[in-house]
């Protein structure tokens, strides 16, 4: 039996990457297991990039209606906010007294990071750490995650298994699950989309901006009349995400005979976000209207998974012999 768990940062309202990359995935798989899942907003890993207590608040609750507007069931899942579960942070420290200082250095994401921020903190430096807690506290099994997180996996892999040599068996080691189609979402500028790129696109914004996003997707210059590879298109490559099969085909033989403009594929792709989503982005409008409704979901969610976690940090402590 499987025990799932994954969670996400609340860096800001999840986009159509993390949503078909993370968020569809998992609550797909947490529902067709038979063992409860965890499924949590990683709010503490965000605090390695956000200092203002309003955006890192308003962050966790677009997490989270995103993770109900896509029919999370509370009831299956143990629906959560990584900063309710302070026994996470005790066993993050344990974890790190037995990981060498020098593999954290190879971590690509941290790397990635530093160079591409102004506030390069420690906590940046030992968040692999941070995330292997969140997994082991739970004896999860199976950690359904993208490409980008496959070496934090491995880290948590490498650091329960060395914990258990020196301590004896203490941990259960879970395995990555890389998504179905491992490719990444393309943003607006046809590289990965990325909260940090500039280059989302946000289904949960209000139809006028939403519209704006797309018409912001980088293009060629090619006029209505030239024939075009719908493969080399961002646009297309967005629709063929979410269209209907039917409608892929139609559009792309649209592209290869000419006498369709980009406007008009923009046009076409707003179009299928609103109506493949209109009942999600119904949900996640009236959650944000009511996010008492979301508390209380996400503080019920804390105290059944803090009953795990204790369970399982008991049993670190006693290892440790504390
Ligand atoms: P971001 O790059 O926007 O900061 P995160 O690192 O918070 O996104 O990723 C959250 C989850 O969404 C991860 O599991 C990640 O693999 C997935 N994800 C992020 N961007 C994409 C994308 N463009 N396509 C598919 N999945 C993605
Ligand atoms: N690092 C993950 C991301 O950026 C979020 C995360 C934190 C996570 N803890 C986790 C994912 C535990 C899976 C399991 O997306």
């Amino acid at each position: 039996m499987a025990k799932i768990l994954t969670g996400i940062q609340s860096t800001g309202t999840p986009h159509l990457g993390n949503i078909l990359g993370a968020i569809i995935p998992a609550i797909k798989m947490a529902n067709q297991s038979h063992e409860e899942s965890y499924l949590f907003i990683a709010n503490m890993h965000s605090l390695t990039q956000i200092k203002n207590k309003e955006i890192l608040k308003n962050n966790t609750f677009t997490t989270a209606a995103a993770w109900l507007a896509f029919d999370l069931d509370p009831n299956k899942s143990c629906f959560y906010r990584q900063s309710d579960i302070p026994e996470v942070t005790e066993l993050a420290w344990y974890l790190s007294c037995f990981f060498p200082y020098q593999r954290l250095k190879l971590a690509h994401s941290f790397k990635d990071k530093s160079e591409n921020l102004k506030d390069v903190n420690s906590g940046l430096f030992s968040y692999p750490m941070l995330m292997s807690a969140d997994i082991l506290i739970y004896d999860a099994n199976i950690v359904p995650v993208g490409k980008d997180q496959l070496q934090h996996l491995e880290m948590t892999r490498d650091v329960a298994a060395r914990f258990n040599n020196l301590m004896g068996d203490t941990f259960i080691i879970p395995e990555a699950k890389i998504q179905g189609n491992s490719n990444y979402v393309t943003g607006t500028d046809g590289q990965k989309m990325s909260k940090s790129k500039n280059n989302i696109i946000d289904i949960f914004l209000d139809d006028k901006s939403l519209k704006k996003q797309i018409m912001k997707i980088q293009t060629k210059s090619l006029s209505v009349d030239e024939e075009k590879d719908p493969d080399d298109c961002n646009v297309f490559k967005l629709y063929k995400l979410i269209g209907e099969e039917e409608n892929i085909k139609n559009l792309a033989s649209r592209y290869r005979k000419g006498g369709i403009g980009y406007g008009e594929s923009k046009e076409i792709l707003y179009n299928e976000i609103l109506n493949k989503f209109a009942k999600n982005r119904e949900k996640f409008f009236k959650l944000m209207d009511d996010k008492e409704i979301v508390e209380r979901l996400l503080t019920d969610g804390a105290t059944k998974a803090r009953v795990q976690a204790q369970k399982v940090l008991k049993r670190v402590r006693a290892s440790i012999g504390y």
